[in-house]
């Protein structure tokens, strides 16, 4: 079994939510919905978390996208495996993403995003590793910038597991 260490504690996430929650209705006009794309699968939990801490209207959205294989590492290449329900145009855009690493998905992401004529697009991403970056990306709004470790937990995993803790660990060997 791999060992897990808290680096954000389930409180220390919460907290940040709430601020980012409150950053964005500052920067958005009352009343005007926002679309939030949750990218899949990792920003499941961040998506519903910060839905919840803003006061703007949103509309709830999901798109599927592999950089990644089983491993940790990418396999540099990005596939959409799942599109929008429905059109984006004219309105408010924030992409939601668990992690920004090397920035490959999110880069195909907003070139994909801004095709289809958004209002406006913005990118939250909870975690930033910035040391890892290949393709220039920014987010516009960022929860926590971390090292490069891998972590797990809050939506982000490992083959498929530890999605479900509260909490966001550096796993080890
Ligand atoms: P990027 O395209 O390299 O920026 O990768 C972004 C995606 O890689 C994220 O949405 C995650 O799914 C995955 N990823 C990157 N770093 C980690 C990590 O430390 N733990 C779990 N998944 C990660
Ligand atoms: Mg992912």
């Amino acid at each position: 079994m791999p060992s897990l260490k808290v680096l954000l504690s389930a409180e220390q996430i919460h907290n940040r939510i709430t601020e980012l929650g409150a950053e964005i209705d500052r920067d958005y006009p009352a009343g005007e919905p926002v679309y939030l794309i949750a990218v899949l699968k990792g920003a499941f939990i961040f998506m519903a978390d910060l839905a919840r801490a803003m006061k703007t209207p949103a509309r709830i959205e999901f798109i599927g996208i592999s950089s990644y294989g089983k491993g940790k590492t990418s396999s540099g290449q990005v596939q959409l495996t799942k599109d929008l329900d429905a059109p984006i145009e004219g309105h408010h855009v924030i992409i939601v993403e668990d992690i920004l690493d090397t920035g490959i998905t999110l880069n195909y992401l907003t070139k994909l995003m801004a095709q289809r004529k958004p209002k406006s697009l913005r990118i939250v991403a909870l975690l930033d590793k910035p040391e890892r970056r290949k393709s220039p990306v920014k987010a516009d709004y960022v929860g926590f910038k971390i090292p490069d470790e891998f972590v797990v937990g809050y939506g982000l995993d490992y083959a498929e597991d530890y999605r479900n803790l509260k909490d966001v660990c550096v796993m080890g060997n």
